[in-house]
C-alpha cells in the first residue's frame, strides 16, 4: 500500500514537471521545433530545430545546442540564420565557417575567461549579438567586433566583463541596443562610445564605475542607465555631448555634489533619478538645462537638505519619485519649512494613507494586509488547504482503486488458470 502511494505521488510530481517543461520549450523556441537529423558531425547533445515551411526545403534556419561540443567536429549549415549555444565548453574559430547568414547569435554558460577573436569575422548578416550569462567571462579580445556594421543589439550583461578597450566598439554604425549591466566594469575609457552614431539605448548599471569622466558624442542616444555603480564624481562636462537624451538614471551612486553645468546641454531630459546619492545641496542653475524636465527622483533626505526654492521654480516638473512611490507634483506642497504630500490614490487600497518620511504608511482596514491594504487576510493560507485537501482525497480514491483493481486482475489470473 505504501509503494502504491509513492508511485501515484512520483507519477504526479512527474506529470507535473513534464507540463513545465513542455511549456518552456514552447515559449522559447519562436520557431516550431522539428527534429532535423543533424549532420553526422554534430555531437550528441546538439539538437537542431528548423521552421516547418524551412523544413521542406531541407534548410536549417535555427540551430540550438546545449551541452559541451567537440569543435574540431562542429559543423554549421551554412543556411542557419539563428544560432543558439549553450553550456558549450570553449569556442574554436572553426565552428563558425558556415556562419555567413547568422542573424541572432547567443552564448551562454562559456566556462572560459575569454572568447576567440575571430568567432564573429565571418557573420557580416549579425543583427544581435548577446554574450549574457557568462560569469566566468572576464574580458573581450580587441577588436572582436570587427566590422559588423549590420550589428544592431549587444547583450553583454551578466558577465565578470571589467574592462572595455577602446576599440570594442568601434565601427558599429548601425547599433541601436547596448546591454552592459550587471558586470564589474571599472571606469570607462575616453572614446569607447565614439563611433556608435546610432545608439539610443546604454545599459551600464550594476557595475564598477566610479567617476564619469565623458560618456562621449553619441547624438542618437535617449536612455542612459548609470545606476547601482560607485560613483563619486561626474565631470561638468561628462554629459555635453548626448543632445537626445531624454532618460538619465544616477540613482543609488556616492554622488556628493551635481557641477555646475553638467545637465546644460540635456534640453530634451524629460526623466532624471538622482536619489540614494548623498547629495546635500544643489545649486539653484543645475536643473536651468532640462527645460522639459516632467519626472524627477529623489530620496527622503535629499528633500530634507536641498533649498526648496531649487524645486519650486522648476516649472516643467509633473511627477515627483521617491523610492518606488510617484507623487503628482501639484499635490505637493512646502509650507511652514516642510514639505506636505499627498497620498497616491492606489497608496492603501482598503485602509488609511499617512505620510511617514515622505513615504505613503498604511493602516489597514480589518481584513486586510499587505504594504498597500490589498491582501485580504485568510485568502493566502486559505488556497494551499483547499488544494490539500483535494488532492489527499484524490489520491486515496486512486489508491483504493489502484490496489482493490489489481486484486482483482490476480484474482481472475488465477480463475482462469483454474479453468485451464
Ligand atoms: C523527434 O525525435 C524523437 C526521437 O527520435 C522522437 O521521439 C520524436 O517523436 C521526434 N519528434 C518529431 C516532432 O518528429
Ligand atoms: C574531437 O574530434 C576530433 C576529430 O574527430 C578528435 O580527434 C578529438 O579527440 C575529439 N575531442 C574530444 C574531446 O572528443
Ligand atoms: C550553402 O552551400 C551549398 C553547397 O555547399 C551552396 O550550394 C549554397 O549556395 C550555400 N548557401 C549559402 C546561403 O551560402
Ligand atoms: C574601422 O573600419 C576602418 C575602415 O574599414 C578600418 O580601417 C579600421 O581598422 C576599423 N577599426 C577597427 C577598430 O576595427
Ligand atoms: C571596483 O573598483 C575599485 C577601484 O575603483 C577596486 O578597488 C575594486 O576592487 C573594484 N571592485 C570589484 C568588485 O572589482
Ligand atoms: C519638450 O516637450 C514637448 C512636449 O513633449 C516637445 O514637443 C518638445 O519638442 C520638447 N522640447 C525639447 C527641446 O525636446
Ligand atoms: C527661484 O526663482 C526666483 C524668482 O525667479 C529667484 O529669485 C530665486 O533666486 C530662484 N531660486 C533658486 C534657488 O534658484
Ligand atoms: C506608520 O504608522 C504606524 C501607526 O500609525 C506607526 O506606528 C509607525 O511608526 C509608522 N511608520 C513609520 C515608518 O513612521
Amino acid at each position: 500500500m505504501w509503494l502504491a502511494l509513492a508511485a501515484i505521488i512520483y507519477l504526479e510530481v512527474f506529470s507535473l514537471s513534464s507540463h513545465v517543461r513542455g511549456s518552456v520549450v514552447r515559449t522559447t523556441t519562436e520557431s516550431q521545433p522539428w527534429n532535423v537529423s543533424c549532420p553526422r558531425t554534430y555531437i550528441k547533445p546538439c539538437e537542431c530545430t528548423a521552421r516547418w515551411d524551412d523544413f521542406l526545403y531541407r534548410q536549417v534556419k535555427t540551430v540550438t545546442c546545449s551541452g559541451p561540443i567537440n569543435a574540431t567536429n562542429f559543423m554549421l549549415p551554412n543556411t542557419t540564420e539563428s544560432l543558439r549555444l549553450e553550456d558549450v565548453a570553449g569556442l574554436e574559430p572553426v565552428m563558425f565557417e558556415g556562419a555567413a547568414e547568422v542573424m541572432v547569435f547567443q552564448v551562454k554558460g562559456l566556462t572560459s575567461d575569454s572568447v576567440p577573436a575571430d568567432i564573429l569575422r565571418g557573420m557580416g548578416n549579425l543583427r544581435f549579438f548577446s554574450l549574457s550569462f557568462n560569469l566566468d567571462l572576464m574580458s573581450l579580445p580587441d577588436r572582436f567586433f570587427g566590422n559588423l556594421r549590420n550589428l544592431e543589439r549587444i547583450d553583454i550583461s551578466e558577465t565578470g566583463l571589467r574592462v572595455l578597450s577602446v576599440d570594442t566598439f568601434a565601427n558599429l554604425t548601425a547599433l541601436r541596443f547596448l546591454d552592459l549591466s550587471r558586470n564589474n566594469i571599472g571606469n570607462l575609457q575616453d572614446g569607447v562610445f565614439d563611433d556608435l552614431s546610432t545608439l539610443s539605448f546604454l545599459d551600464l548599471h550594476e557595475n564598477n564605475i566610479s567617476s564619469l569622466p565623458s560618456v562621449g558624442h553619441l547624438p542618437g542616444l535617449s536612455e542612459l542607465h548609470l545606476q547601482q555603480n560607485s560613483i563619486t564624481t561626474i565631470s561638468p562636462s561628462a554629459l555635453d555631448r548626448l543632445h537626445s537624451l531624454t532618460k538619465l538614471d544616477l540613482s543609488r551612486n556616492v554622488i556628493q555634489t551635481i557641477p555646475t553645468g553638467t545637465l546644460r546641454q540635456l534640453k530634451r531630459l524629460s526623466f532624471l533619478d538622482v536619489g540614494y546619492n548623498p547629495i546635500v545641496a544643489v545649486g539653484g542653475d543645475t536643473f536651468e538645462g532640462p527645460t522639459n524636465l516632467t519626472d524627477l527622483g529623489l530620496d527622503d533626505h535629499q528633500l530634507d537638505t536641498w533649498n526648496p526654492e531649487v524645486l519650486l521654480n522648476m516649472t516643467s516638473l509633473r511627477y515627483l519619485h521617491i523610492g518606488y512611490v510617484r507623487y503628482d507634483w501639484n499635490q505637493v506642497m512646502y509650507e511652514g519649512g516642510r514639505w506636505w504630500f499627498s497620498c497616491p490614490p492606489d497608496a492603501c487600497v482598503f485602509g488609511d494613507c499617512n505620510i511617514a518620511h515622505h513615504q505613503p504608511n498604511c493602516t489597514c482596514r480589518q481584513g486586510f494586509s499587505g504594504d498597500a491594504c490589498d491582501t485580504p487576510i485568510g485568502q493566502d493560507e486559505g488556497l494551499p488547504t483547499w488544494v490539500v485537501v483535494v488532492s489527499v482525497t484524490v489520491t486515496v480514491v486512486v489508491m483504493v482503486v489502484t490496489v482493490f483493481g489489481c486484486d482483482r486482475f490476480w484474482r481472475n489470473r488465477k480463475l482462469r488458470y483454474e479453468n485451464v
